[in-house]
């Protein structure tokens, strides 16, 4: 654990990992080490996650990116699986758990809960951010506004709407 973060409550870790995601991507232009430092510091600042990383659009099918967690299932067609559904009608999915959820991909076995952000590059979709974790109902409101947030500043990354101030 970064040390910084030991006496945080999780209000505080969501607060301070939107300002670190914002640093970290008005600094850097390389799309590939921001998607990679992005899910670093996800799993760095959000408790009790097995899993963070993108899927990234290439033609139909979803194929895995930068991520953090154990190894995971490659590739992902449009309108399969969780990620897949998010990134088909391009909305924000909450599973609180996975296995009520029709057609989820287990690629972690511990995965019980899911949250799946779309991710835009100029304004088409380019892929998601999926985020698991071991406990069912893991995600509140609070959760999925911030990782929204976390979302919308990587979009506007790729399409360089970020610059250092
Ligand atoms: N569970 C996802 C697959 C990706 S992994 O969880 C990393 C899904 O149903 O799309």
């Amino acid at each position: 654990m970064l040390p910084e973060l030991r006496f945080m409550s999780e209000n505080e870790r969501g607060e301070q990992l939107i300002m670190v995601v914002r640093d970290t991507l008005a600094e850097e232009t390389d799309d590939l080490a921001n998607l990679a430092t992005v899910a670093a510091y996800v799993y760095a600042y959000i408790t009790r996650v097995n899993w963070v990383g993108f899927y990234i659009l290439r033609g139909d099918t979803l194929v895995v990116g930068p991520y953090q967690g154990m190894p995971a299932c490659v590739r992902i067609p449009l309108g399969k699986g969780v990620c897949g559904t998010a990134a088909a009608e391009k909305r924000v999915i909450v599973v609180p758990e996975v296995s009520k959820f029709a057609g989820h991909i287990a690629c972690d076995a511990a995965s019980r809960a899911e949250l799946v952000i779309p991710i835009y590059k100029d304004g088409e979709l380019y892929g998601v951010l999926d985020i698991d974790s071991p406990e069912p109902n893991r995600f509140d409101e609070e959760d999925v506004t911030t990782l929204t947030e976390i979302g919308r500043l990587v979009s506007d990354a790729l399409s360089k709407k970020l610059v250092a101030v």
